[in-house]
């Protein structure tokens, strides 16, 4: 069963003021707040703008998918988002806190504390078994390590790999790979997850199971931010945000989106 995982850190949310008729907490600000964002890749005398003007709120709760062709921009968009890429110019408000201030190191423990990262080329340690793997985030967020164990093989059961903690990737699935790259993602209970081409390596069955893990974490309180370029893929977020040529060309809510007030 997926337990509740993203968002439940924030413990201050039991102190947020509550909406009088569903008990929820009110958000205070959106997770994602970037406005007119710009990044122009230079490589010797060649200069390609890869994103312009882009704007993006999302709030808590959202699961969006952000699609387009190859080339169009998405990764950049995703390292910008994901603190692992500066822009040249534009502004973004991370839960809350203005990325443009902070130094490198800043940049790391907020990388580490809010959010979740799972890669097309799952990035797990094949020296690692994947118990091991899961719990590397914790080691740079400093967790001890019998609250490492604990939240290890409660991620890993979230995923349906507790019984294969012991193993290391090359002894796996490519599924089970990247479903203990997604444990891995969850398991500092960031405020965000983001997915670059998370099924690009996995078979349409096994593609299948891991949306449908995702689904289950965006039911459960998992702000998601997926990015892919197939609209199979893309079917399963309720927000879907267009880019071409590093614009946005479209911004659409699909039926069950919630659609909270926005200021842009
Ligand atoms: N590090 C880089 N240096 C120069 N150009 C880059 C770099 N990264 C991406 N680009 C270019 O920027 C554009 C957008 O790339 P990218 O964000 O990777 O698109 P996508 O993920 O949608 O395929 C492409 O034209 C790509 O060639
Ligand atoms: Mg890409």
């Amino acid at each position: 069963m997926i337990k509740y995982f993203l968002g439940t850190k924030k413990e201050e949310n039991e102190n947020k003021p509550q909406e009088e008729s569903t008990g929820k907490p009110v958000e205070q600000h959106p997770v994602i707040a970037l406005r007119n964002a710009w990044k122009t890749y230079r490589t010797g005398a060649v200069e390609l703008t890869a994103l312009r003007r882009i704007s993006i709120h999302i709030f808590a709760g959202e699961f969006t998918a952000i699609m387009g062709s190859s080339g169009s921009g998405k990764s950049t968009l995703m390292n910008i988002l994901g603190c692992l890429d500066q822009m040249d110019s534009g502004s973004y408000l991370l839960n809350g806190t203005d990325i443009s201030s902070l130094n490198q190191e800043d940049l790391a423990f907020i990388r580490n504390q809010e959010i979740g990262f799972v890669f097309q080329s799952f990035n797990l340690l094949n020296k690692l078994t994947l118990q091991e793997n899961v719990e590397l985030p914790m080691i740079y967020g400093a967790v001890n390590r019998g609250e490492r164990t604990r939240r290890a093989l409660e991620a890993l059961d979230a995923v349906w790999l507790a019984s294969w903690a012991r193993h290391r990737p090359n002894e796996v699935s490519g599924g089970q790979i990247q479903r203990a790259a997604i444990a891995r993602a969850i398991v500092m209970r960031p405020a965000l997850l983001m997915a670059d081409e998370p099924t690009g390596n996995l078979d349409s069955r096994t593609s299948r199971d891991i949306m449908e893990l995702f689904i289950q974490l965006n039911r459960s309180g998992s702000t998601i931010v997926l990015i892919t370029h197939e609209k199979e893929i893309s079917a399963y977020a309720n927000r879907i945000i267009r880019v071409e040529d590093g614009e946005i060309v479209l911004d659409s809510f699909g039926r069950d989106a919630p659609k909270p007030e926005r200021d842009n």
